[in-house]
């Protein structure tokens, strides 16, 4: 009997549904508005948004027409918001709020040590964190990346060193990453400030990867998270990314019987909808006889 699981955590989180409510209601209200980046990694949104009247810009200075701007779930850096400051545009800032923790953190104790942060370093949510930071900042995405940073700490010197995590950071690696620290460094301070949205969806879609023959994981191409969740199911099964339930059509699931679904903080409810609704009718085609969904509420 063929089988369709939907993660319970699968879709928008705290930090993201927080954002887009923020950024329609800019829209229902009239006032010409902007997103600094686009809000989320989600295509579809961003598009219905520009439909909206709210269009992307990539930095303050192209706010020409002197719309709102919308600061995403991501946050930005310090001079980010002194440029905002400078250009007199009113702001509405939807930094998630452990986006800020870490910000907080970041400018708290970065100045008296080394600051290390587990994250892409290109990501604007690590963008933004590094801003905080003053004094030496290394940014590793990996235990195997750290490994090349150790031996230029100087733990012989006995400076501290202060360890923070991009928020969407694989909890397994960010495990490691803990563990090879505690073995070199004699003042380490460990801010585990992964989210427990991210904690949450990471270890459903490992036990479901691990209880299934395929997986599905639903968000944007762009998206870190969504791209760390096929990675982290990947390792107990076929695992298959895709942004719509139109990609569905290019894969072969005709040979799963147990395929689970999950989906990215930045991926909204009607998307997973359609993509079960869609596996649900390619799946009954092949298999008229026996067939079982459980679909989770998301
Ligand atoms: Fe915030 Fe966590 Fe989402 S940091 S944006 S609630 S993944």
């Amino acid at each position: 009997m063929k089988r369709i699981t939907v993660a319970k955590t699968a879709g928008f989180c705290f930090g993201v549904r927080r954002a887009v409510d923020a950024a329609f209601a800019e829209a229902r209200s009239g006032t010409p508005a902007c997103t600094l980046g686009e809000l989320i990694h989600n295509p579809r949104i961003v598009e219905e948004l520009a439909r909206a009247g709210v269009r992307v810009i990539e930095s303050p200075a192209e706010n020409t027409d002197g719309r709102t701007v919308i600061i995403r779930s991501h946050g930005v850096p310090p001079q980010v918001y002194e440029e905002l400051a400078a250009s007199g545009a009113r702001v509405v800032d939807a930094t998630c709020p452990y986006v800020e923790k870490l910000h907080r953190l970041a400018a708290e104790h970065s100045g008296e040590s080394v600051t290390l942060i587990a994250g892409d370093p290109s990501h604007p949510e690590v963008v933004g964190i590094a801003g905080f930071c003053e004094g030496e900042t290394h940014i590793f995405r990996s235990a195997e990346e750290l490994d090349k940073i150790i031996p230029i700490l100087d733990n012989g010197g006995n400076r501290p060193v202060t360890l923070l995590a991009q928020t969407t950071f694989s909890v397994p690696e960010w495990e490691k990453c803990v563990e090879k620290l505690k073995k070199v460094c004699t003042k380490l301070r460990i801010f585990d400030t992964i989210c427990i949205a991210t904690e949450k969806r990471q270890s459903e879609a490992r036990e479901l990867a691990a209880q299934s023959d395929a997986m599905i994981v639903i968000g944007g191409r762009k998206s870190s998270n969504t791209a760390k969740l096929a990675q982290l199911c990947g390792a107990y099964c076929d695992t298959f990314l895709i942004e719509s339930a139109a990609e569905l059509h290019d894969l072969d699931l005709g040979g799963y019987t147990r395929i689970g679904v999950t989906a990215g903080a930045s991926t909204p409810a009607c998307i997973i909808k359609e993509v079960h609704k869609t596996m649900s009718e390619i799946l009954k085609d092949q298999d008229e006889l026996s067939f079982e969904e459980m679909l989770n509420e998301s």
